[in-house]
């Protein structure tokens, strides 16, 4: 390779699926189809420095990777595992991993101890950084007579979409947005279990810049992580009819996003939120992963909701927080009941704002 050191630096965000990705096969190939909006204000920045690493001898192999991390400007070497094993995975599509020493400099919008997962966010600017490493290897190369088509925006975010993937299942969805679709689907045209894709269709404009206030409920470390979970649904009971559901989901939520039927869409959004608690309350070993609050929460929002009309609903991710989603043209008045009923549930008051965005960038 003709480079001897780089930095690239990228920024994505997190997201929050609307139909939800639960149980996976090896390789992390989800058992269902699902689709998510991609957040904005949440987000993960990655700076990668790269280094060429030196032989002695120049003959000697190199069989470990060699990176050190650092959350905050502080040197961070809890990640540490995790990384190992996501170069790993990787390692079979970027060949130059073992060649390079590299600096991980990571920070989040969010607080760490929020509760809010940071997997998707992080793999997914950690995977865009590794794929502009390897764009800019292959360019100096020149080797590349194709780099131009190889290199199309196109490729560079499935694969970055591919390897993202492989660090986190959900991580495949940050990358685009504001939708996004991953696992094969007949409704969903260029689908794929390998890779998220830009939602392909016309969205109504009542889902134009959809609100999503996160309610922190429990800021605590999750007490199921996600690998557990997904686990749990081997030889769950209720499995297959989940994964049917999901699928059926995808193809409701395609004709509600084109009509624009808010009505609807709350519905299947909460009753996926539900189910995927459900899951976990009738798997064996049986989580319940909502807190008291979580509930007040949800009984405050059908009431409102009653009450005034709003289209407002929740979702959850495989916690205790609550995310409230409402169409643009309420924010005014959601967040008024937001402060005034729901925020009182929160740890210590906190709540963030954020909004569906456009997915990552290149800083
Ligand atoms: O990406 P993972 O393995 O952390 O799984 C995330 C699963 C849920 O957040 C619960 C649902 C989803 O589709 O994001």
């Amino acid at each position: 390779v003709n480079i001897e050191s780089g930095t690239v630096t990228w920024s994505s965000p997190s997201n929050i699926a609307l139909v939800k990705y639960w149980g996976k096969r090896k390789h992390q190939i989800p058992e269902n189809p699902s689709i998510s909006f991609t957040l904005s204000n949440c987000k993960t920045i990655t700076k990668l420095g790269f280094t060429k690493r030196e032989l002695s001898t120049g003959l000697e192999m190199i069989d470990d990777f060699s990176f050190e991390v650092f959350l905050d400007g502080k040197q961070n070497d809890a990640f540490k595992p995790k990384i190992q094993t996501f170069f790993e995975r990787v390692e079979a599509y970027l060949p130059f991993l073992k060649a390079f020493h590299f600096k991980i400099e990571t920070e989040n919008t969010f607080p760490h101890s929020s509760g809010i997962a940071s997997s998707a966010s992080g793999m997914s600017a950690l995977a865009l950084c590794l794929m502009d490493v390897e764009k800019a290897l292959m360019e100096a190369d020149g080797a590349f007579s194709m780099t131009e088509k190889s290199f199309s925006e196109v490729f560079f975010n499935q694969k970055a979409s591919f390897l993202a993937r492989l660090g986190s299942g959900s991580a495949c969805r940050s990358l685009e947005g504001p939708l996004v679709v991953w696992g094969e689907h007949e409704a969903v045209e260029g689908s794929s279990d390998l890779f998220g894709v830009k939602y392909p269709y016309k969205v109504h404009d009542n889902f134009k810049n959809y609100q999503d206030t996160i309610l922190l409920v429990d800021k605590g470390e999750k007490q199921v992580s996600s690998t557990v979970g997904h686990n749990l649904m081997h030889g769950h009971p209720f499995a297959q009819e989940r994964f049917k559901q999901a699928a059926n989901n995808i193809s409701e939520i395609k004709t509600i996003l084109e009509t624009g039927d808010l009505d609807t869409f709350v519905k299947l959004v909460e009753s996926e939120a539900l189910t995927l608690h459900a899951m976990m309350m009738t798997s064996m070993p049986y989580f319940i992963l909502m807190k008291p609050n979580t509930l007040e929460i949800i009984n405050k929002i059908w009431a409102y909701r009653n009450e005034t009309g709003s289209k407002v609903c929740f979702t959850l991710d495989a916690g205790a927080n609550v995310h409230v989603l409402y169409p643009e043209n309420e924010t005014e008045t959601v967040l008024k009941f937001i402060k005034n009923e729901l925020v009182a549930y929160c740890q210590n008051g906190h709540y963030i704002c954020d909004v569906a965005g456009l997915g990552a960038e290149n800083i």
